[in-house]
């Protein structure tokens, strides 16, 4: 059953703790774990939560007492893990453009490590040569994901080692003695063919053989979930049954992995809001705007992307609905939502956008001098704030005067 947050609740949590704010239902979190860990019941399969979908400290503590890892792309996501209190065996660092000194830094910790070019694994090889078993992220070469800044697979990416460096990367493992534990792949975000994850674990079974020490088979994230109406959630059961076939079909010759995914947007897109409030209603002959205080700055998908939120009008109860296009107080031209059906908006009004949990707050800026939101935890149902709005000193914080 999904969980979602009330009408009343939201506006009490916008009362409370002022607008544009980031809430995060955490019962919803609950539940979209749940239905990973029960879809893949018959399988050996773990999750680590892609963090950077959603960083927040409280997130991370929550989603770890739900038994769940985390995987982290940068070594202050590996920080903050461990900050969070997270043991290192429950932490999974794939990064990618990286400097060899912050992989070792990543080791010093002895968190899952997967490596994404020959020229860093050749490194690595020559520091700890068998005493660090590793994982390698590959570019399988299967184009997915919702759209193309958002696929990672494909055979211009720049993610991970191309399986057509077989022979190279056999090479620099066999000299260094390394020990190749995890092989990876994440094709990409948003994926809508459940079928291409079933292919890529057809792609690396053909290379399974080269990697004697392998323990674990890695197929990164991507899982999707509806952002508009008519969209479809990933078929957990229904990828789980096809892995499990193809699992037990003996392709590996007895040989048995450990799979693992790093889900984001599956974990927490629909557990987060972003509540704003309309400023101005403006009409220009051709449109009517609903312009909020809040804009690019905090929620940047739809301009970056294209992409859908949802968005509904939560204060006002009549029927009566107008079409608008919901945009942004930011000096460009960041419209949220083009031509929406919303109940009648007026200024003030608070209007929230739906599927916010994930690359929300966690590609929020200070463009134009704007504050980035509040964010606020509902749980058990008890609303709490998490991180605080940030004011005109955060703004200057870093700032050297020299003039
Ligand atoms: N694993 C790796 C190695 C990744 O690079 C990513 C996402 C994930 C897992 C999690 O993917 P997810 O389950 O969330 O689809 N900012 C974009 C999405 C970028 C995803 C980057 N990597 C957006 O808002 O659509």
């Amino acid at each position: 059953m999904s969980q979602a947050l009330t009408h009343q609740q939201l506006t009490e949590i916008a009362k409370e703790f002022g607008t544009p704010t980031y809430v995060y239902h955490a019962e919803k979190i609950k539940e979209q774990y749940g239905k990973l860990t029960s879809g893949f019941s018959e399988i050996d399969a773990k999750f680590f939560f892609a963090c950077k979908a959603l960083t927040n400290i409280n997130i991370l503590k929550y989603i770890h007492s739900l038994g769940c890892g985390i995987d982290c792309s940068s070594i202050n996501e590996v920080k903050l893990a461990i900050h969070a209190g997270i043991p290192a065996e429950k932490i999974l660092y794939t990064s990618n453009g990286i400097s060899f000194e912050e992989i070792e830094e990543a080791a010093s910790h002895g968190v899952h490590i997967n490596i994404d070019s020959l020229s860093n694994l050749e490194k690595f090889g020559k520091k700890f040569g068998s005493s660090y078993p590793v994982g390698v992220r590959l570019r399988p070469n299967i184009l997915a994901g919702g759209n193309l800044k958002i696929s990672t697979g494909h055979e211009k990416s720049k993610f991970g080692i191309p399986i057509e460096q077989l022979n190279a990367l056999l090479s620099i493992v066999s000299e260094n003695n390394i020990r190749i534990k995890a092989l990876h792949i994440h094709t990409g975000s948003d994926i809508k063919d459940a079928d291409i994850f079933v292919h890529g674990i057809k792609v690396l079974s053909e290379l399974v053989p080269h990697f004697p020490d392998l323990e674990v088979i890695d197929l990164g994230g991507g899982f999707k979930v509806p952002y508009e109406i008519s969209d479809e959630e990933t078929d957990i059961p229904w990828i789980a049954g096809k892995l499990k076939k193809f699992l037990d079909s003996n392709v590996f010759n007895g040989r048995k992995f450990q799979l693992w995914f790093e889900p984001g947007k599956y974990m927490v897109s629909e557990c987060g809001y972003l509540v704003t409030q309309v400023n101005v209603i403006k009409d220009n002959g051709a449109q009517t705007f609903a312009g909020v205080n809040s804009g690019l700055n905090h929620l940047i998908r739809p301009m970056f992307y294209d992409a859908y939120h949802h968005v509904v009008n939560i204060s006002n109860q009549e029927t009566e609905e107008k079409v608008y296009t919901i945009t942004g107080y930011i000096c460009e031209t960041d419209n949220l939502a083009n031509d929406r059906l919303l109940r009648k908006v007026r200024e003030g009004d608070l209007l929230v956008f739906h599927n916010a949990g994930a690359y929300g707050f966690e590609m929020a800026s200070n463009y134009n001098s704007r504050y980035r939101p509040a964010e606020v935890i509902v749980k058990d149902g008890k609303a709490q704030l998490i991180r605080k709005r940030e004011n005109f000193e955060d703004l200057l914080s870093n700032l050297v005067e020299v003039l």
